[in-house]
C-alpha cells in the first residue's frame, strides 16, 4: 500500500485523538459511540486501557507531547483502580493494563505505571482456577454458571509474561502458558472455527461445552471471537514458541479469510456472507490485521506464507482506511466507524450495544495497524 496513504490516514486520526484530549484526560470515553460521539465516562470497564493505549500510539507516531501528558494523567487513574480495585472482578487485566501502564513503563520508564501492571497481573491470576487450568473471564470465582475461559482472554496474558520478565516471578508465565494450553485444546473445533466461551466442570476440571455470549450462535464463529484467536495464537507463538500455537494461527486465520466478504471486513458473525443485511464489525478486522501482522514480525512464518499473510492484512487494512476510518472530529471522536460491541440474536444472550458505532479497541487496533506499517514499533502487548 501507498506509503502516503497510510501517513494521511494516521494524521487524521491523531488529529482527532489531540480534539479529544480536552474531554477525555481526567475522563474516559465510553466503550462505545452513541450516534457516533463517544459520552465521557469515569475508569470502568474493560475498555478504557485503549483510549491511554491510543494516546501512546499517537505520541509514537507524532512526538507531541500533549499526548504523553494526558496519557501520564491516565497512568494514574489506572493506579488508583487497581489500589482500589475498582472494576477489577473480571480477567481483562491485559486489555486495560497493557495499553496503559506496560506501554508506559516501557516507553517512559514510569515507575507508577510498572507497579500498576504488576498489581493487575496479580488480579488477573488470582481468577486462575486449578481444576480445569484456566483463568475464570468473569463472574464469582467458582460459580458454576460461570465457570468457563474465554477466547479474548489471549489477549490478557502478555500483561503475565511482562510481569514474569519484570519480577523475575516465573508464576505469571507459568499460568499463562497453562491457560493457553487449555484454550487450545477447547476452542478451536475441527473446521477451524472457534467458540467464544468454553465450560468447564468445576468439581473435576472436565471440559464441557463451547457456548457463545456474543456470538450468533453457539456452534457460529463470531467474528471478533475469531480476530481474538489471530492475534492470542500470534502472541501465544511470540511468547511460547509453541509449534501448536503456530500451526493453529495459520487454521484460524484460514478460516477467517475464508469468511470474508469482498471488502475484506467481516459481518459481526462469520455465518453472514457477501450481501447480507446484517452489520459489520470492522474492529474484528482491525484485530485480525494486527494478529497477522504480529505474526509477520515475531518469526511465526516462512518467508513465503509470510508474503501471503501480509498482503492479506494490507488489503483489509486498505479497505478499513478507504470506506471505515473517520475523516474528521465532525463525523466522530471515535476513530472507525461500523463496529459492533454486542448483537442480539435468537440463540445468544447478549442486548444490542454499539451497533454500527465506534468501539475504543477498534479504535486502537486500528491505530496500532497503521504504526505497525509506519515505523518500527515495538509491541506493548
Ligand atoms: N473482550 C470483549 C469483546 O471483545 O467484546
Amino acid at each position: 500500500m501507498d506509503k502516503k496513504k497510510l501517513q494521511r490516514a494516521a494524521a487524521r486520526a491523531v488529529s482527532v485523538l489531540r480534539e479529544n484530549l480536552g474531554n477525555f484526560t481526567y475522563q474516559f470515553p465510553g466503550s462505545n459511540s452513541e450516534h457516533m460521539f463517544y459520552p465521557a465516562t469515569e475508569n470502568t470497564e474493560w475498555t478504557t486501557g485503549f483510549c491511554t493505549g491510543t494516546y501512546w500510539l499517537a505520541y509514537e507516531l507524532s512526538g507531541e507531547e500533549r499526548f504523553r501528558t494526558s496519557a501520564e494523567v491516565q497512568v494514574e487513574s489506572f493506579y488508583n483502580r487497581i489500589k482500589q480495585k475498582t472494576d477489577v472482578d473480571h480477567h481483562d487485566m491485559g486489555f486495560l493494563y497493557t495499553p496503559s501502564c506496560v506501554a508506559a513503563y516501557q516507553l517512559t520508564g514510569n515507575q507508577q505505571a510498572k507497579e500498576a501492571a504488576i498489581l493487575a497481573a496479580d488480579q488477573l491470576i488470582s481468577r486462575f482456577q486449578e481444576k480445569g487450568e484456566f483463568l475464570q473471564a468473569w463472574g464469582e470465582l467458582g460459580a458454576k454458571n460461570n465457570y468457563r475461559l474465554i477466547i479474548d482472554c489471549l489477549l490478557n496474558l502478555p500483561l503475565l509474561y511482562w510481569a514474569s520478565l519484570v519480577t523475575g516471578d516465573e508464576k505469571y508465565r507459568d499460568i499463562a502458558i497453562r491457560h493457553t494450553r487449555t484454550s487450545i485444546r477447547n476452542l478451536v473445533r475441527e473446521d477451524n472455527s472457534t467458540y467464544h466461551t468454553y465450560f468447564f466442570n468445576p468439581r473435576t476440571g472436565e471440559p464441557l461445552r463451547g457456548v457463545t455470549a456474543q456470538g450468533y450462535r453457539d456452534d457460529s464463529a463470531w467474528a471478533r471471537g475469531q480476530a481474538w484467536g489471530i492475534y492470542g495464537t500470534a502472541l501465544a507463538w511470540r511468547y511460547t514458541k509453541n509449534e501448536v500455537c503456530r500451526k493453529l494461527f495459520r487454521k484460524v486465520t484460514d478460516f477467517y479469510l475464508r469468511h470474508l466478504p469482498e471488502d475484506m471486513v467481516p459481518y459481526w458473525d462469520l455465518q453472514f456472507s457477501e450481501g447480507s443485511s446484517e452489520p459489520r464489525d470492522s474492529s474484528a478486522a482491525a484485530a485480525a490485521v494486527c494478529g497477522i501482522l504480529e505474526m509477520c514480525s515475531n518469526g511465526g512464518l516462512e518467508k513465503e506464507e509470510q508474503s501471503f499473510y501480509r498482503n492479506e492484512a494490507q488489503r483489509m487494512l486498505e479497505s478499513l482506511i478507504d470506506k471505515y476510518a473517520v475523516t474528521s472530529s465532525q463525523e466522530a471522536n471515535g476513530l472507525l466507524r461500523h463496529g459492533v460491541y454486542a448483537k442480539s440474536s435468537p440463540y445468544n444472550s447478549v442486548s444490542d450495544r454499539g451497533v454500527d458505532e465506534c468501539n475504543l479497541w477498534g479504535d486502537y487496533f486500528f491505530l496500532e495497524a497503521l504504526t505497525r506499517n509506519l515505523k518500527e514499533w515495538k509491541t506493548y502487548w
